[in-house]
């Protein structure tokens, strides 16, 4: 197909739910990808914080195919080795819990909200809401959508699920105000992703936590975008010296193999036979992949990569003309524009060779891999430098 007929061939069988860019990918390498005319990109997008090793790394494709011609999928019920490997080295890598295997990130929040909710039945007297804050993102079904601090997503599917109070970002004592009765968890991510990269201030998720101990609620982070190594630490709730009751991960976790998990600390550990379940959740392919991709992240230090490539990336942001802000943690950062370019920052990238991801009219997101190198990022900030003369 070529690119106009593919264009159209989408339109005519694909509902409309995604803006695309103008470009169809095909392959690629590491923090390089090539599109159908052969021209490269630096991608510092990388499939939303998805590809956590670049595009083919050699240890996931073969760690894949391996599996694949030995065994995809079993359902869960029966006992398989990857998933119980998978589940050992994620606690081992984080706190004392058990784990969940999803899909994808809607459904481990799914997971943990049911967790809450019927936590809250159990140790808190029927208590259910769940506060969140506003600008926050946690998926797109129903539940999620509505724990999502982002009205516009949830509204056109009224009625939403009851149950889920919005509080500002960083704000504890809006936290404390809200608390009531009826709460049963605070969830929220430990840096905002979706809506521009927006780090916690000094404090705040120390605070969150000393107020769940003290009210008896749990507290739930969603670390989908930010775990597993991005900002610099494998969780990022790590740079705080604390941890959450139930933790959240999807994205980075199969290095683009769909893949998500709920992970819940003993005092959280409440699901039991026949609440919760999943058909491919946790399935050999996929652990086998997650499995892969944390040996790669640990044999090759690309967590102190992410933040060593984190503070290089930063600079470079900094560096472009009319910045107001840069903002962010480890290999998760954003600039701000001082003038609405960023949708055109975002077009002009693209033909100079950068992929990157403009999230509202002024702000541009960037989670490139943390297998990229300083050549790569200084070959991605020639590119952001030529795009911003023209944008
Ligand atoms: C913090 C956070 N939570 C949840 C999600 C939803 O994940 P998924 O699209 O895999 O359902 C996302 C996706 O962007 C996210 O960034």
């Amino acid at each position: 197909m070529t690119s106009r007929e593919l264009i159209e061939a989408e339109r005519t069988y694909l509902m409309s739910t995604f803006n695309r860019l103008p470009v169809t990918l095909v392959e690629g390498r590491g923090a390089l990808v090539r599109d159908d005319a052969g021209r490269e990109y630096v991608d510092l997008v990388a499939g939303i914080a998805v590809n956590l090793l670049g595009h083919a790394h050699p240890a996931v494709a073969r760690a894949v195919a391996e599996q694949a011609g030995r065994l995809i999928h079993t359902s869960n019920l029966y006992y398989t080795e990857p998933q119980v490997r998978l589940a050992r080295r994620l606690v081992e890598l984080s706190f004392p819990s058990r784990v969940f295997f999803t899909n994808s990130g809607a459904e481990s929040n799914e997971a943990a909200i049911k967790i809450a909710r019927k936590w809250g039945k159990r140790h808190r007297g029927g208590a259910y809401e769940i506060i969140t804050a506003e600008g926050s993102f946690h998926g797109r079904t129903l539940a999620t959508v509505t724990a999502t601090g982002q009205p516009r997503y949830a509204e056109p599917f009224a009625p939403l699920p009851q149950g889920f109070v919005h509080v500002p970002y960083g704000d504890l004592d809006a936290i404390r105000r809200a608390t009531g009765e009826r709460t049963a968890a605070v969830m929220l991510e430990p840096v905002m992703g979706e809506i521009g990269v927006v780090p916690p201030p000094d404090g705040y998720l120390e605070g969150v936590r000393a107020w769940c101990d003290e009210q008896n609620l749990l507290f739930i982070l969603d670390e989908i975008q930010t775990g597993l190594g991005r900002t610099g630490r494998w969780f990022a709730h790590q740079h705080h010296g604390i941890t959450p009751d139930v933790m959240t991960l999807a994205k980075g976790l199969g290095g683009g193999v769909p893949i998500g998990a709920c992970l819940a600390a003993p005092r959280a550990d409440v699901l039991e036979p026949g609440d919760h379940g999943s058909t491919f959740g946790g399935n050999p392919l996929a652990c086998t992949a997650a499995l892969a991709v944390l040996e790669v992240v640990e044999s090759e230090g690309l967590v102190g990569h992410a933040a060593e490539m984190g503070g290089v990336l930063g600079a470079v942001l900094r560096d472009l003309d009319g910045v107001g802000t840069v903002r962010g943690r480890g290999l998760m950062q954003a600039v701000v524009f001082e003038e609405p370019v960023a949708k055109r920052f975002q077009a002009r990238c693209l033909e100079e060779g950068v992929i990157v991801n403009a999230v509202d009219e002024r702000t541009v997101r960037t989670v490139p891999p943390l297998v990229i190198t300083p050549a790569e990022l200084e070959r991605a900030a020639a590119g952001m430098r030529r795009a911003r003369a023209g944008a």
